[in-house]
Parts: structure tokens; sequence; C-alpha cells
């Protein structure tokens, strides 16, 4: 039998510890631990993208992570970016231009656009659809998704100036 594995790291600004099977992967730690469901979990092979998270504030597939990896680290998950405003008005572009219909794929597409947002001011189409090209929607056609990045790049961009 696999002996567990003490873990210790930051959730959205809260220590966690825990002790996990070392083979339990990140995406099923936050669901199943930590009861953060937003995360979700589509492909579990690092294709859907449905499981994005922060890790050490780069955008990471959980599903491909396993818990243990992240002893020590800084996981921030759609909850945390929700609860602290920091996509609130990305989050409203979302809602105003039908980018999201069953919303299974909309937690990750909304990890990796401020990923880009916070690269790129002010993306064009084209980098808006490379940067989302690992994250499967298959409700929208995603062309109200890359105008919803767009409008919040603008709004921002016009913020800033
Ligand atoms: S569930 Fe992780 S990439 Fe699909
Ligand atoms: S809104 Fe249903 S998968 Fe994207």
């Amino acid at each position: 039998m696999t002996a567990s594995m003490p873990l210790s790291l930051d959730v959205n600004g809260e220590r966690v510890d825990a002790d996990v099977l070392p083979r339990l992967n990140l995406a099923d730690f936050l669901r199943e631990h930590l009861k953060l469901t937003g995360t979700h979990v589509g492909c579990e092979h690092g294709v859907c993208g449905a499981c994005t998270v922060r890790f050490n504030g780069e955008i990471v597939r959980s599903c491909l992570m396993l818990a243990v990896q992240a002893h020590h680290g800084l996981v921030e998950t759609i909850e945390g970016l929700s609860d602290s405003g920091e996509i609130s008005d990305l989050q409203a572009a979302f809602r105003d231009r039908n980018a999201l219909q069953c919303g299974f794929c909309t937690p990750g597409i909304l990890m990796a656009a401020q990923d880009l947002l916070k690269q790129n001011f002010l993306p064009d189409r084209e980098q808006i659809r490379e940067h989302l090209s690992g994250n499967y929607c298959r409700c929208t056609g995603y062309q109200a998704i890359v105008d919803a990045v767009e409008i919040t790049a603008r709004a921002r961009k016009g913020r800033a100036s």
C-alpha cells in the first residue's frame, strides 16, 4: 500500500495542510479535498484546458500535475480570481456577450484569458484565439468568447489611459 505524503501549500491566499497519496493529481485534490469544484475535469490528459489553474503565477493544467508537486507553492483557482474581483470585468463581458452556454469550459477559459490580458494589454483577435487554443468549448463556437476578451482588453486599456 502506498503511503500518504504531507502537503502544504497556499490556495487562494489560505494555507492548506493535508496528507495525500503521491498519485493524486492537483485537479482532484482541489475538487475532492478542498471542494473547489470550479476547476473542472474533462479529458484528464492535458487537452481540453477545463482544469486550468495558476501555479506560482503561471497557468497550468491541474490534471497533469500531481498535488505533491504543488508542495510549498501558490495555487490560484477560479474561485480565488472571482472572489478577489480580479476578473469581474471579464466575467461581466462573458455574460454580456453570451460567451458561455453550459459553462463547463468557462472557468478554464477565464483563467487562460486573464493570463493573456496580464501579458498583453491589447491582444488582437488572432492572439486571443492563439492563447485560448488549448481550451476547448463545445457550445459557443468561440466567436463570442473572443469578443468578450477583446472588449475587456479595450475597456482595461481605456481605464488605464
Ligand atoms: S481535464 Fe485537464 S486538460 Fe482536460
Ligand atoms: S460553454 Fe459549454 S463547453 Fe463551453
